[in-house]
């Protein structure tokens, strides 16, 4: 049956054009016990793991997600071998590698820890992806046997194209920027899912449905009932079973697992017998039944039972909700009751109720285990069936959010959330333009959120923020992911900048009903007496405060983008109010938050004295500033350094060791001092804050082999190490920001009119540290090539330019210049001390020379 739907959606996938190609990723490296590490080469490499020798590390060198495989060859007897993932070093030392994931499951295993049963010479390969990792261990787990592996790997449904063959590329005279360029790329490669690259992982079956160990998913049903009784048939068929009720939608509040009896064949030898007792029903409250980093559950309560709790065999458990607690039926026996004060409930957990009556259900079996579910049903107090389901159709994939991936998506993350963020997705899309040129990826994810609006009540006309992969439009409200509101307005500029790079006016068409409703939706968040950002709507800015400069600014940036697609849907009202309220925006930053004191933005009305790295950041992109202001707003970031980067404000205290600094918004600030230095040669204001960012910040990522993973972080703690310790992404795209900064600042290629049909090649060539730099940008019309180099001392300046067939490039220049040569002949034209500006004509490549009449220096 199985094969027959798979055989039947690759089909169908075929038939919709889609075809996900697949690489079979193996070990740069392995090493056993004692050894040294060793090359790895598939064909002749093959590993003992004996009782003498029983654990082998691979180290695949930069992060790779899919199917882990292994091909054992030869065994003295059945064997059971435990693979860990992890995507710093160290976590392979820890009980649950880098996990497990409690936030979502991700289409993926939540789980880092799994086991194989092999019993016969053969290939073995795990049910789940595993998103992402670079390093992975195998342990043999029995005492007295031992197994030889030759082959073992990933099968990976993403692209591991190298970073030099990708369509846009950078290289520069700075080899440690190279690599830092090259972590964007890689990111992408593992976080961008391809449609139907993250089929189902529930197995649904004429029997019920097959659920493997992962964490749970919820119904979108039943987000409003309280007080209810959930009854299902269950059949254990290795290890135990597990339920939620009383839970949000994305799996916070009570948690309920069932282990069977252990029978010894169809127990796994790294069974938990602590964590899951057998014959044990545990009762967590929370996330998961044990505490990840940032996301903390309550304690486990233990209930064991008298009965005996038999593998295949099929019992039906009743759950109730009632006043002081709930009670457990298993087969109509009254076998358990958990009083509410068992339950720990830790306070102030984020997007939980902790109302313990009210909220959905939803399965999931622990770590390895297996069991089938069906003829779920809810029963009101008063006897009304509210809600029942055999379990044996497709159609409960899409109601409990796991359905096959419907869209090429780009997740925040390759191991977790593995949710389509829309935030974070607006560094993801300018690292894909510079690098993958996946134009699949772009417009998947903005149709994937944008899709998904809300269409009344307070947050009416907000697209969704954290959309998982498996999960339907039609439940868009229920799942009420909207809180942050500045994600709306990344959104908004990336699909803005989606029509710029592409000229997709199908795209442009068809989305801007709702783009409009999108931006008038956040229209009211001006505040009418300060003129500023403030939270009239439900939410919060992540970027900081209310009346605060960092919101106020990317409000500006964001509605002066809008107002200018207005103008091409020749919407000339909305196009004057929105840029109305842009400037309107920007007056009022500069009028009630330039702190001249300080010489720099405040974090906002409430704190004047404080400051943020991500006001001036965003107060520069946004054209707030005059010159003069940005120099002494960027020269005052350094009353904001701490360790290795910059904290976030102010008040952030030094002496705090779990202080995280933030990739993400720092690129914000890295783009920001590269428009500045751009456009200000002569200047080096600037060069503190490139050299903190770059030499400190994002060398951590590429320096430190311990934790390298060629992939770019979501947090980095002040000395270097990945913040948020293990749990945190090292395949973050919004930690890649410099990709595209490099891409677009120091190559210096951006698009000027939709579609790249004019772009301009405005390099930053001062105070940078570099001598030449290259590349090639993917466009619409083909690739655009281009190099520059400083030499004799500053005093020239070389570039070459390829323009492809339809597009007019214009090298643009602000420094003074006393001679240039296009293809060896002088050109007089826009060539003088106010600086340079010479068309790059359409099919040609160019070459062109200055001769400054006053030098620029390349040294930081
Ligand atoms: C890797 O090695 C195995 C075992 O020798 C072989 O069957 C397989 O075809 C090899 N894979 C590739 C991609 O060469
Ligand atoms: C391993 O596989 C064998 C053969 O299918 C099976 O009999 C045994 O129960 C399995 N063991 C576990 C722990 O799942
Ligand atoms: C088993 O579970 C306990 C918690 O009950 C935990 O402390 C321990 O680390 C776990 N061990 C392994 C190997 O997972
Ligand atoms: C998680 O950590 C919190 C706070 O440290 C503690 O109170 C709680 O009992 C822990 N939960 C689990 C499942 O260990
Ligand atoms: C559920 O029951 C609790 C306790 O009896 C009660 O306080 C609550 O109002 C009930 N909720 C609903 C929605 O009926
Ligand atoms: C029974 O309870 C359900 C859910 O609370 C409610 O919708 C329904 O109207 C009630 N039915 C009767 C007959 O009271
Ligand atoms: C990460 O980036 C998004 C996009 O700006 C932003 O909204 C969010 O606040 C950032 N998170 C942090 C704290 O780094
Ligand atoms: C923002 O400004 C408005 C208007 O002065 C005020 O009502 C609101 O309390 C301010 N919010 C904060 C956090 O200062
Ligand atoms: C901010 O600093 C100025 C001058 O240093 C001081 O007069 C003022 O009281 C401070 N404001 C706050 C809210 O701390
Ligand atoms: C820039 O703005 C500041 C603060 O408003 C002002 O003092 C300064 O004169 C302005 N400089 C220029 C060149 O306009
Ligand atoms: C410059 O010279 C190259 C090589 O001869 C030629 O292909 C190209 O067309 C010339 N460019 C322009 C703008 O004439």
């Amino acid at each position: 049956m199985r094969h027959l739907w798979t055989a039947l959606r690759v089909l169908l996938a075929l038939l919709a054009g889609v075809s996900n190609s697949e690489v079979i990723v193996y070990p740069r490296y392995y090493q056993q016990s004692r050894r040294h590490r060793e090359l790895y080469k598939n064909g002749s490499t093959c590993v003992t793991l004996s009782p003498s020798s029983p654990v082998v590390t691979l180290d695949y060198e930069t992060e790779v997600g899919g199917y882990p495989f292994l091909h054992a060859t030869s065994l003295s007897g059945p064997v059971q071998v435990e693979a860990k993932y992890s995507e710093a070093r160290d976590g392979l030392d820890a009980p649950y590698g880098d996990g497990p994931w409690v936030f979502s499951n991700g289409l993926s295993n939540s789980f880092r820890v799994e086991t194989f049963n092999i019993t016969q010479p053969g290939s073995v390969e795990s049910f789940f992806q595993q998103g992402g990792q670079r390093w992975q261990s195998l342990r043999l787990l029995n005492g007295d046997r031992s197994v030889r592996m030759c082959s073992v790997g990933i099968r990976s449904l993403n692209d591991r194209t190298p970073v030099k063959e990708l369509p846009g590329y950078f290289e520069s005279s700075n080899p440690l920027y190279n690599e830092i360029w090259s972590l964007g790329p890689r990111t992408v490669q593992q976080a961008c899912i391809a449609k139907g690259a993250a089929p189902t992982t529930w197995e649904v079956t004429p029997l019920g449905v097959l659920l493997r160990g992962q964490q749970s998913a919820q119904s979108a049903l039943g987000t409003e009932y309280a007080n209810y009784t959930l009854a299902f048939d269950t059949k254990i068929v290795r290890g135990g079973t597990g339920w939620r009720v009383a839970t949000s939608i994305n799996g916070y509040g009570l948690s309920l697992s069932l282990s069977s009896n252990y029978p010894a064949q169809s127990t796994l030898l790294n069974t938990n017998r602590s964590l899951l007792p057998p014959n044990t029903l545990a009762v967590g409250y929370g996330w998961n039944l044990v505490n990840q980093t940032s996301l903390t559950s309550g304690r486990v309560s233990y209930f064991p039972l008298s009965l005996d709790v038999k593998e295949n065999e099929w019992m039906r458990i009743a759950t109730s909700i009632e006043e002081t607690g709930y009670r457990i039926f298993i087969n109509d026996q009254p076998s358990i009751t958990i009083p509410l004060s068992e339950l720990q409930i830790i306070p102030e957990q984020r997007f939980g109720t902790d109302n313990v009556y009210t909220g959905t259900w939803g399965f999931g079996p622990y770590q390895d285990q297996i069991a089938y579910v069906k003829n779920v049903e809810v029963r009101a107090r008063n006897g009304t069936i509210l809600y029942h389901n055999a379990m044996t159709s497709e159609s409960i994939l899409g109601e409990y959010g796991i359905m096959d991936n419907q869209e090429s998506v780009c997740l925040d993350g390759a191991k977790r959330d593995r949710l389509v963020w829309s935030g974070d997705f607006v560094h993801t899309h300018r690292i894909v333009s510079a690098s993958t040129g996946r134009v699949d990826f772009i417009k998947g994810t903005l149709r994937y959120i944008l899709d998904r609006q809300e269409s009344s009540g307070p947050m009416a006309g907000l697209f969704t923020m954290s959309p998982a992969m498996g999960q339907p439009t039609e439940y868009t409200s229920i799942y009420k992911a909207y809180g942050l509101l500045d994600y709306q307005m990344h959104i908004l500029n990336s699909f803005a900048r989606y029509y710029l790079e592409s000229a997709d006016e199908r795209f442009l068409q068809q989305y801007w009903p709702k783009v409009k409703t999108g931006v008038e939706a956040i229209l009211p968040l001006v505040d009418s007496s300060t003129g500023l950002a403030s939270l009239s709507i439900p939410g919060v800015f992540f970027l900081g405060d209310e009346n605060g400069t960092a919101a106020s600014a990317l409000f500006a940036y964001t509605m002066d983008r809008m107002a200018k697609l207005a103008e091409i849907m020749e919407e000339s009202d909305a196009a004057a109010h929105w840029s109305d309220v842009a400037r309107g925006l920007s007056l009022a930053i500069n009028k009630q938050l330039w702190n001249s004191e300080l010489g720099t933005y405040s974090s906002s009305l409430a704190s004047p004295n404080a400051t943020s790295f991500i006001g001036t950041a965003w107060a520069i992109l946004s054209n707030t500033p005059n010159t003069s202001q940005a120099a002494s707003s960027i020269r005052a970031l350094s009353s904001l350094r701490l360790g290795i980067g910059y904290k976030l404000t102010s008040d952030v205290s030094d002496s705090d060791p779990s202080t995280n600094i933030s990739p993400n918004l720092s690129g914000f600030l890295l783009e920001a001092l590269f428009a500045y230095s751009r456009d200000n040669p002569y200047n080096n204001s600037h060069s503190e804050a490139v050299d903190v960012l770059l030499n400190g910040l994002w060398a951590a990522m590429v320096t430190q082999d311990e934790y390298y993973s060629g992939t770019s972080w979501e947090y980095v703690y002040p000395d270097g190490r990945p913040g948020l310790d293990l749990f945190t992404s090292h395949a973050h795209p919004w930690g890649g920001a410099p990709t595209y900064v490099f891409t677009e600042y120091i190559l210096g290629i951006q698009p000027t009119a939709p579609g790249f049909t004019k772009w301009s090649f405005r390099p930053t060539l001062a105070h940078t540290g570099l001598n030449w730099a290259k590349g090639r940008v993917p466009t619409p019309h083909g690739t655009i090539e281009a190099s520059w180099k400083v030499e004799r001392n500053g005093r020239v300046v070389s570039t070459t330019a390829c323009s492809p067939k339809g597009t007019w490039g214009t090298l643009s220049l602000p420094l003074a210049a006393r001679e240039c040569r296009l293809n060896d002949t002088v050109v007089t034209r826009n060539c003088d001390r106010d600086g340079v500006l010479i068309p790059i004509e359409d099919g040609k490549c160019s070459v062109i020379s200055i001769l400054l009449s006053r030098p620029v220096s390349t040294s930081t």
